[in-house]
C-alpha cells in the first residue's frame, strides 16, 4: 500500500506523568503530531507514530507524595488518565507507552553502557545536601527554608517563589527535608555521573550544520548552546532518588552510584525507542529495529519530532549525545518541529496554580474536534499566541458551524426536499461547477505543500479557504433559484456540491477526525482515498447514491456559554 513512499516515524514529547496537561502543553506536540500523522497516513504513507508519558523524577515523587499515593502507583492511574484523554481527543498513536517501562530500563541501562565503554562518561565528586533523618541525599526540590534574600520562610533549594531568585540549597537560612521536615542535614560527599558533550561538540556542530531545511527556531537554539560562553557543558546525568531507572554499569549496580537513578532527561528521549519496542510487545507491532536503527531498514525512514521550544536543547544536543555517543546504528531525527507558547487569556497556563482549560474540562464542555480546530488554526509557531474565549468563540462559530457546517446542512436539505435522500442525476458539469474544480486543484495543492512543510496555520487557512470556496459555489449556482427554471442545472449543481461532502471529509480528517467520520456516514461514503485528482473525486458519488442529512455538525457557541466558561476558567481549577 505505501509503495516506494517513505516511512514517518513520529514522535511527540512525551508529557510529564504528574497532572492533568493543559491545552497549552496539546497543541505544542502531541496535537500537531497527530495532525501531521493523519496526514501522512491520508498520503499513503507508512506510519509509526508514538508517545508516552514522563514518569521519573523529582515533580512525579512530589505529586505522588501530594496524592497520598506510593508513587509506581500513582503513575500507573496518571498514565490510564493521559492515555483516555488523548484518546478523547483523537490522537492517533500507535502506541501509547511509559518511560518507567521494563523496555526503557534496559535501554537506559544499555545506552549508559555504551558511552561508558566509549569514554564518554566521567564520574564527578561533589558536595551534597544529606538527610541523616531520611537516609538519603536531597536533591533541591526536596529541601526548603528561609530565603537569604527576601525572608521567605518556604523557598525551595532551587528558587524562592516569592521574589524568584535563584537559589542553592546551601544558601538557605534554617534548611529542612521536605520529606521528613529534619533539619538535621549536612553537606557530605557524593559522587554522580556526568555525560560529556564537550567531547562531543564538533559531532554535534557538524551535524546541526547539515540540518539545512530546519526552522530558525530550531537551531539557533542549539546553537547558542554549542558556542555562548564556554560552549557545550558536560552534564550530570544522575540523580538522588528512588523513583528512576537505577543506576548500572554492564547489568550490575554502579560502584559507588548506590541508591542512585538517571536523570529524568537522560531517560526520557530513550523512551522514544523503547516505546517502539513497547508496540512490539504489546502485540501491535512486528518489528521495531526498521524504525529505529539504520542498519536494519531505518536508513529508509525519515523521522520528525514534535515539541515546545523549552525542549529544544534536549533534542538537538542531550538526546543527539547519548545517539551519537553509542557509536550504534542507531536513528537519528531528520526534522524537528518545534513550537512557541500558547498563552491563556492575558497571562500563562499553570499547571500548578491550576488556571487554563485543562484536557479533561476541554472535553467536558465541547467535543474535541472544536478544540482540535482552534488549537490548530491558531497553533504558536512564529510566536507565541493566545486563547481567550472570544477568539475561541469567533473561530468556532465562524469556520466550523458557519462555513463547513452549513455548506453540509444547506446541500444535503436542499437536496432531500428537492431530489429526495439520493444524488440527483442533472445534467453536464456546468461552468461554475467546472471553475470551482479548477480552483478546488491549486487550493488542495497548496493545502498538501503546507502540510508537507508541517505549517500548521498555513495548512488550516488553506482549509478553510477549500470550505469557503464550496460556499461560494453554492451561493452563486444558486440551485434553489435554478430549480424553477432550470432544474436540470440545479440537479448537476446540487450532484457536484454533495461530492464535496466527502472530498471535505477526506482533507479534513486530520483537523476534525470525528467530524469527517460522520460527514462520510452521512454520505455513505467508502471511498477515503487523498483526492490526487480533484474531478475525479467529486465524481466519487453516482447518481443514485443514497444519503442521509447528518445531524447539525457544530453548534455554536452562545455568547452565554463563553461568558460562563471565562468564569468558571478565570481562577484555580476546582
Ligand atoms: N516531559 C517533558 C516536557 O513535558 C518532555 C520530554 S520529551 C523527551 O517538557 F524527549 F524527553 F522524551
Ligand atoms: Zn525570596
Amino acid at each position: 500500500m505505501s509503495g516506494d513512499k517513505p516511512r514517518i516515524l513520529i514522535t511527540s514529547a512525551i508529557p510529564y506523568i504528574n497532572g492533568i496537561k493543559h491545552l497549552g502543553n496539546l497543541v505544542g506536540s502531541q496535537l500537531p503530531a497527530d495532525l501531521y500523522a493523519r496526514y501522512m497516513r491520508g498520503r499513503g504513507h507508512e506510519v509509526l507514530f508514538l508517545c508516552a508519558t514522563d514518569e521519573h523524577g523529582t515533580p512525579a515523587e512530589l505529586a505522588a507524595a501530594k496524592a497520598g499515593k506510593p508513587v509506581a502507583e500513582y503513575c500507573a492511574e496518571m498514565w490510564a488518565v493521559q492515555d483516555e484523554l488523548g484518546r478523547g481527543f483523537g490522537l492517533s498513536f500507535d502506541h501509547f507507552g511509559r518511560s518507567s517501562s521494563s523496555q526503557n530500563k534496559a535501554l537506559t541501562q544499555h545506552f549508559a553502557d555504551r558511552l561508558d565503554q566509549a569514554g564518554l562518561i566521567r564520574e564527578v565528586s561533589q558536595t551534597q545536601m544529606y538527610s541523616k533523618a531520611d537516609g538519603r541525599f536531597l536533591p533541591d526540590r526536596y529541601i526548603e527554608g528561609t530565603c537569604p534574600n527576601c525572608g521567605f520562610e518556604d523557598a525551595r533549594g532551587d528558587q524562592c517563589d516569592n521574589c524568584t531568585k535563584q537559589l542553592d540549597p546551601v544558601d538557605l537560612i534554617n534548611p529542612r527535608s521536605t520529606i521528613s521536615g529534619s533539619t538535621d542535614l549536612e553537606m557530605r560527599e557524593t559522587k554522580h555521573l556526568f555525560l560529556r558533550q564537550s567531547a562531543m561538540k564538533d559531532q554535534l556542530d557538524a551535524w546541526i550544520d547539515s540540518k539545512t531545511d530546519w526552522p530558525v527556531l530550531t537551531t539557533s537554539i542549539a546553537k547558542k548552546w554549542l558556542h555562548d560562553g564556554d560552549g557545550l557543558q558536560d552534564r550530570g546525568i544522575t540523580r538522588d532518588l528512588d523513583w528512576g531507572v537505577p543506576v548500572a554499569k554492564g547489568g550490575a549496580p554502579w560502584p559507588g552510584m548506590e541508591g542512585k537513578v538517571f536523570y529524568v532527561w537522560f531517560d526520557a528521549p530513550i523512551e522514544y525507542i523503547a516505546c517502539a519496542q513497547e508496540w512490539v510487545d504489546a502485540g501491535k507491532g512486528a518489528d521495531w529495529a526498521r524504525w529505529w536503527r539504520t542498519d536494519k531498514g531505518a536508513q529508509d525512514v525519515r523521522y520528525v519530532q514534535f515539541m515546545g521550544k523549552d525542549n529544544v536543547p534536549f533534542h538537538t544536543l542531550s538526546f543527539p549525545s547519548t545517539i551519537l555517543g553509542s557509536g550504534e546504528p542507531w536513528k537519528l531525527v531528520d526534522y524537528i518541529k518545534s513550537f512557541n507558547y500558547l498563552n491563556y487569556d492575558g497571562g500563562q497556563f499553570s499547571t500548578s496554580r491550576g488556571r487554563g482549560v485543562f484536557m479533561d474540562q476541554a472535553l467536558e464542555i465541547l467535543p474535541a474536534d472544536y478544540w482540535r480546530w482552534w488549537l490548530l488554526s491558531n497553533a504558536p509557531e512564529s510566536s507565541d499566541a493566545e486563547f481567550t474565549w472570544e477568539q475561541f468563540q469567533a473561530g468556532v462559530n465562524k469556520d466550523l458551524a458557519d462555513v463547513l457546517g452549513n455548506f453540509v446542512s444547506r446541500i444535503t436539505k436542499f437536496c432531500r426536499s428537492k431530489f429526495g435522500e439520493a444524488v440527483p442525476e442533472g445534467g453536464a458539469l456546468t461552468e461554475a461547477g467546472a471553475a470551482l474544480i479548477a480552483e478546488l486543484e491549486t487550493r488542495v495543492r497548496a493545502y498538501e505543500s503546507h502540510m508537507d512543510a508541517m505549517d500548521v496555520r498555513k495548512s488550516a487557512a488553506e482549509l478553510r479557504a477549500i470550505w469557503v470556496a464550496g460556499n461560494e459555489f453554492l451561493q452563486s449556482a444558486a440551485p434553489w433559484s435554478s430549480f424553477k427554471t432550470d432544474p436540470e442545472t440545479a440537479a448537476a449543481d446540487t450532484r457536484l456540491a454533495l461530492n464535496l461532502i466527502p472530498f471535505y471529509a477526506v482533507l479534513s480528517a486530520p483537523f476534525i477526525p470525528n467530524t469527517s467520520q460522520r460527514m462520510l456516514e452521512a454520505m455513505g461514503a467508502e471511498n477515503t482515498v487523498w483526492p490526487d485528482g480533484v474531478s475525479e473525486a467529486l465524481h466519487a458519488l453516482p447518481a443514485g447514491h443514497a444519503f442521509t442529512v447528518p445531524e447539525v455538525l457544530f453548534a455554536k457557541i452562545t455568547d452565554d456559554e463563553r461568558d460562563a466558561w471565562a468564569e468558571r476558567f478565570a481562577g484555580v481549577r476546582d
